[in-house]
């Protein structure tokens, strides 16, 4: 079959496109070269459970035409992220609010809570921070810093709060109200039954072809050569054989092991925010869906610094990054036949919802 279009990923982006030509009446044919389709928000059924196999995935958006749109693809529940922080078996909630200034301090009303960050703001006399241990506690004091923001922020980059830019943390929310919902956002839910089933509607039409287990830098050449037009989602620096050096991310680790048991800690998110404990939280997958099954399942989140070959998952933005990013982004716009998109191939992270704002906005460009 001549295809209009080889989309090369599966993920959100890649099927999306995919999804969209295909309803405009093209010929796609999607490539992964994992052996499952769904890139990142793909889960399985391990024990009746659905496993976010690539990370807790909470979906939440304000956006109302967005949310319409993923709801056309899967039902959503009513889960609501409220994740608790584990501080040497202290337990405070998150995000930070009324509830956690009351297991840190007893304080009953937002005035004294308010009173109380205050008093510890102006006690560290901090005025132009110089790096993020300075920014956060002039942000929030040293309490909430201390228990709840140097170890996890530690484990998180890798290094040192005191050796860190002060910009990587512009503000630290602080609510004043005993809510611990994490997301402001208005719409916020997990499909019933997993994100695989989006993946598999996205691509289920006649017009879609799926091959996975198939990398593009096997058969670069080839492909480039076959497809009108390819849309490419994986990472830009492999792209141009990484011409301007490679662009750098932060890696993960993740350790799951099912238990025989019904409930490990009640809750589906628990974060570790001492600095001894070396992961970074526990996910116990079935409280996601609400599930009763007689086992579980659960994730330890390990952070891990990124080499050539490990699973990319969070870029680095600084301006040494950026800038190579913009030199492969000049070299791709010599090239009308490859549009980039996704978190990898537009190097930047991006929530689902923006995901599908991205793919929707070059499906508009694509099919003006
Ligand atoms: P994705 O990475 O999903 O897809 C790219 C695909 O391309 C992959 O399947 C890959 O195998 C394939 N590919 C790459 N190179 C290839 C090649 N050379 N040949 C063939 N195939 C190739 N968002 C949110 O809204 N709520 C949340 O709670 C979370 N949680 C979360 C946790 C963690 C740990 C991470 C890392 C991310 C999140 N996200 C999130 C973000 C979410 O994962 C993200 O928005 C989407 O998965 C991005 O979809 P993409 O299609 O861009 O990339």
């Amino acid at each position: 079959m001549k295809y209009d279009y080889l989309v090369v990923g599966s993920g959100l982006f890649g099927s999306i496109f995919a999804y969209e030509a295909a309803k405009r009446g093209r010929r796609i044919k999607v490539i992964d070269k994992r052996d499952h389709l769904g890139g990142n928000v793909y889960t399985k059924n391990i024990e009746g459970i659905q496993v976010h196999q690539y990370g807790a995935h909470i979906f939440h958006t304000n956006n109302k035409g967005i949310w319409d749109y993923i709801n056309e693809f899967a039902e959503f529940n009513r889960y609501t992220n409220s994740p608790i922080a584990n501080y040497k078996g202290e337990i405070y909630s998150l995000p930070f609010n009324m509830n956690t200034f009351n297991q840190l301090w007893g304080t009953i009303t937002p005035d004294e809570a308010q009173s109380r960050i205050a008093e510890q703001r102006s006690a560290a006399g901090i005025g132009d921070p110089n790096n993020l241990e300075e920014q956060a506690i002039s942000l929030v004091g040293l309490d909430i810093y201390e228990k709840l923001v140097k170890g996890y922020t530690e484990k998180q980059w890798g290094r040192k709060a005191a050796e860190l830019p002060a910009f990587i943390i512009k503000r630290i929310p602080v609510r004043f109200t005993y809510d611990n919902n994490y997301f402001n956002d208005r719409y916020q839910g997990i499909p019933i039954g997993g994100y695989t089933q989006i993946i598999e509607k996205m691509l289920s039409s006649e017009l879609i072809d799926l091959e996975l287990n198939q990398d593009l830098f096997a058969n670069k050449a080839a492909y480039l050569e076959e497809y009108p037009k390819i849309v490419y989602t994986g990472m830009i620096d492999q792209l141009f054989d990484y011409r301007y050096g490679e662009l750098e991310y932060r890696s993960l680790r993740f350790e799951s092991v099912t238990l025989d048991r019904q409930n490990y800690q009640g809750n589906a998110v628990v974060n570790y925010t001492d600095a001894e404990t070396p992961y970074t939280r526990i996910i116990e997958h079935k409280h996601f869906e609400f599930g009763e099954q007689p086992k579980t399942i659960i994730t330890k989140e390990y952070p891990q610094t990124w080499k050539k070959g490990d699973e990319p998952y969070y870029p680095l933005n600084d301006d040494g990054n950026n800038e190579k990013y913009r030199k492969y982004r000049e070299l791709a716009e010599q090239m009308p036949n490859i549009l980039l998109g996704g978190r990898l191939g537009m190097y930047k992270y991006f929530d689902m919802h923006q995901v599908i704002a991205a793919a929707l906005c070059l499906v508009q460009e694509e099919f003006r």
